[in-house]
């Protein structure tokens, strides 16, 4: 990492293609029988990445027309793609149906005719999932979208009378149903009773709409440890007590050649995907030793705390400059001119130097992507992908990259950091 580190200087996104890889093996041995994967490109849209996941997946599913031209970019056909998300502009729903994106997963009646019209101006019929907005919300999730108002899918308790709205469309073909009601699981029990929830609406919404639905997406909620002393989401379990399930459903003849998905982001990608920040200064401020890095909340807004999370936690870090060095407590502050820009509060760290590469774990998912990078115009951390012993550059951004300053210092720095 610190060969990294001095080559591309900090702060750094470095993704583990052996890692990422590895999670969708880990997949197809429990789930390759039952499902097909579906990954959300929100988590990370990082062209070189999803050029890596395509022979994996069934399907990208996107959530902005932008996105679509980013997995077209990576090569991905356009009938692998399935188009999500709320307030989609009946400009994107246009441009997306011309592409020929596999399904547009409607999330409102409203965005129904809008792709009813375009699919009749351009004569096509375009299929369709209907997103179902679950009355019941997962237990033991991160974050839960169901069981109250929201703006994703359709609420249950109206499912019906859409169904036969859309159905009373003739532009569109309805082929099936998609939930995503949760993230962030750790705990197996709650993933498959959430599944038992997604099931038993599948099959009410079906027998409705009287279709043999082609296609059945499952919001996986499959969560990371991102702190804390939880152990990782024991995914055999999950695959014990969720498998079952679908084998149930897949007996049924209207459900046997339903092709069932799971949908998911932080899992598989999180994991292969590491922060590094360069340590540029250190405070001593009544009692608390500081450590002033280069990245904070713009570079990583998760790992400060402030997304999806209601308390902070410091995330797991690993002084990789000195990791022999002696324990001592730190806090870890980025360089943004606001008191909540806090990376880590009392972690405990082996000896943090001014030049030290701190390496952010599980950054994989929602880093930059999720981070407003334009606060107070520190250049956008570059990225790069490991593939054996490859450093591949995958950045994408340059925004405020300087372009007259003399950046030796800031490699220098990270030399010093390698030879300790
Ligand atoms: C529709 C949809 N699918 C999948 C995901 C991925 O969720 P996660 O990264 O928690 O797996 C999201 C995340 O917001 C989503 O909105």
């Amino acid at each position: 990492m610190t060969h990294a580190a001095v080559q591309f200087g900090t702060p750094l996104y470095v993704y583990d293609a052996d890692v990422l890889s590895s999670r969708f093996a880990q997949l197809k041995r429990l789930f390759g029988q039952h499902f097909g994967v579906s990954y959300a490109v929100k988590a990370n849209p990082n062209i070189e990445l999803l050029r890596r996941m395509l022979p994996h997946v069934a399907t990208f599913d996107v959530s902005s027309y932008k996105e679509v031209e980013r997995a077209l970019k990576a090569g991905c056909p356009a009938d692998k793609i399935t188009f999500s998300g709320p307030a989609k502009r009946d400009a994107e729903v246009r441009a997306a149906i011309a592409q020929g994106v596999g399904e547009l997963v409607l999330e409102s009646l409203a965005e129904a005719k809008s792709a009813d019209f375009w699919a009749g101006e351009m004569g096509v019929r375009q299929s369709v999932l209907i997103r179902i907005n679950p009355a019941t919300g997962p237990r033991h999730f991160g974050v839960s979208f169901s069981g109250r108002a929201s703006q994703f899918g359709i609420d249950e308790e109206v499912l019906d009378e859409a169904i036969d709205a859309v159905q009373s469309l003739k532009n569109l073909k309805l082929i099936g149903f998609h939930i995503y009601s949760g993230t962030n699981s750790l705990n197996p029990a709650a993933i498959a009773e959430n599944f038992a929830i997604f099931i038993q609406l599948f099959r009410r919404a079906a027998v409705h709409a009287d279709i043999r639905p082609e296609k059945l997406v499952f919001g996986s909620g499959f969560g990371l440890t991102y702190g804390g002393t939880e152990g990782p989401l024991d995914i055999n379990a999950v695959a014990e007590l969720a498998l079952p399930l679908i084998d149930d459903l897949k007996s049924d003849p209207r459900f046997a050649d339903a092709h069932c998905v799971l949908e998911m982001g932080r899992w598989l990608i999180g994991p292969a995907g590491w922060l590094l920040t360069g340590v540029v200064g250190e405070k001593h401020s009544r009692g608390v030793d500081m450590r002033l890095c280069d990245a904070g909340f713009n570079n990583h807004l998760a790992a400060c705390g402030m997304m999806g999370t209601i308390i902070r936690r410091n995330w797991h870090m690993m002084n990789v400059s000195n990791p022999e060095g002696a324990e001592q407590k730190y806090t870890l502050v980025g360089p943004l001119c606001t008191t909540i820009d806090v990376l880590a509060t009392d972690i405990m760290l082996p000896e943090v130097r001014v030049g030290d590469v701190i390496a952010i774990e599980n950054s994989g998912a929602y880093g930059l992507t999720a981070s407003p990078s334009r606060f107070i115009s520190h250049p956008e951390p570059a990225e790069i992908v490991l593939a054996g012993n490859e450093m591949i550059d995958a950045t994408e951004s340059a925004l405020n990259h300087w372009t007259d300053v003399d950046t030796t210092g800031r490699l220098r720095m990270a030399e010093i950091a390698l030879k300790g």
